[in-house]
């Protein structure tokens, strides 16, 4: 109900502004150092609400009470959670995330692990409330929404810290999941965003290379035909995240990683081959044989053949023999 969710609203705030306070503390300075290694100063952090959970059962429960806040209500608000001999603080020793909703209130924070002796996730989050729903969420929404709706054009990134690197970057339309995987539900969230019911509207996923970034890509391709025709992928040379390779090339190169994205078909296309010897007979046919369901699943029209002869061109084998393949594999 509406009282309910207001109430785990002010919750949010008010522990947001509890967790800013706190970065400042002598304690956070191993927040403080790996934002700093990030290559985050205090100017970007505060941009950002960055803030820090101290290493305590109850610090937050503490303050939060002293604030009017129910037991019941922080339990529901996913801040504090319920243990045998009472509640404690869910977020502790970690550098904390207040993740927005597209209103820019706070419902839910990403929190990263900094200390070697926390046993926990290396990231956590809070849990689904009435107010913060991880397959709808989509961390940075609040500050790229205008940019999204301008351009037309999203960035997708992996982490709150690549969120982060890509704005300073310039690229002031990346967002991100938080800690789930890319679905369905924040496909229908962008595509408000984007206003793409004309069909317009790009999506640019930019993944560190590794396996888990790649299965995303082929699913958001399985999974949504008319959003993959529209979607691009950037993978970073050497693998390096958009937070890494600012560190390493500074703000140009992330602008570079977003402008030379492939076509989401394209790198799918390209994924598949890239395990065959195409030099060899049995390597080119493997590859066919690899590829064409891929293309045989186009639904549009107008993108089939283009990409039958872009495989034709990249297996070096005649279109005939690839239209063939397409048809056999449909
Ligand atoms: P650093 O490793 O500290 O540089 O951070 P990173 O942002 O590069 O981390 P990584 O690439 O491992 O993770 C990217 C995003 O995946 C994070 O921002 C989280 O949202 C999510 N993630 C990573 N590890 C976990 C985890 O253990 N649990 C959950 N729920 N999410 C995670
Ligand atoms: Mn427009
Ligand atoms: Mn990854
Ligand atoms: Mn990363
Ligand atoms: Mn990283």
């Amino acid at each position: 109900d509406h009282g309910n969710r207001a109430r785990l609203l002010a919750a949010n705030q008010a522990a947001s502004e509890f967790f800013l306070e706190r970065l400042g503390s002598p304690e956070a300075e191993v927040g403080r150092r790996f934002l700093g290694e990030r290559g985050f100063d205090a100017e970007a952090a505060r941009r950002f609400g960055v803030g820090f959970a101290p290493k305590s059962w109850d610090a937050l429960t503490n303050h939060l009470k002293g604030r009017g806040f129910s037991t019941e209500e922080l339990t529901a608000s996913g801040l504090v959670s319920q243990g045998d001999r009472g509640v404690y603080d869910r977020f502790r020793g970690r550098l904390v995330w207040p993740i927005r909703d597209v209103t820019g209130q706070t419902v839910g924070f990403g929190a990263r692990r900094l200390l070697d002796d926390d046993k926990g996730p290396k990231y956590l989050n809070t849990p689904e409330t009435a107010v913060y729903h991880k397959a709808q969420v989509l961390y940075g929404l609040d500050l790229a929404k205008r940019d999204i709706s301008k351009s037309h054009r999203v960035v997708v990134v992996e982490g709150y810290t690549d969120v982060m690197a890509c704005h300073l970057a310039g690229v002031t339309t990346a967002i991100a999941t938080c800690g789930t995987s890319f679905g369905v539900d924040h496909i229908k969230v962008l595509r408000r965003v984007l206003g793409d019911d004309s069909g317009g509207g790009e999506v640019v996923f930019t993944f560190d290379g590794d396996a888990a970034g790649q299965q995303a890509a082929m699913r958001a391709f399985g999974e949504e035909q008319r959003f993959a025709a529209q979607t691009f992928v950037a993978v970073a040379p050497d693998g390096l995240d958009p937070c890494d390779l600012r560190l390493a090339k500074g703000d140009a190169a992330v602008r570079t990683l977003v402008e030379s994205r492939t076509p989401l078909f394209e790198f799918v296309l390209r994924h598949t081959i890239e395990r065959y010897d195409l030099e060899t007979v049995e390597g080119r046919v493997g590859a066919l044989r690899a590829a064409a369901p891929v293309i045989a699943e186009i639904r549009d029209p107008a993108l089939r053949p283009g990409y039958t002869r872009e495989l034709a061109r990249m297996l070096g084998v005649e279109l005939g023999e690839a239209t063939r393949a397409v048809r056999q594999a449909g």
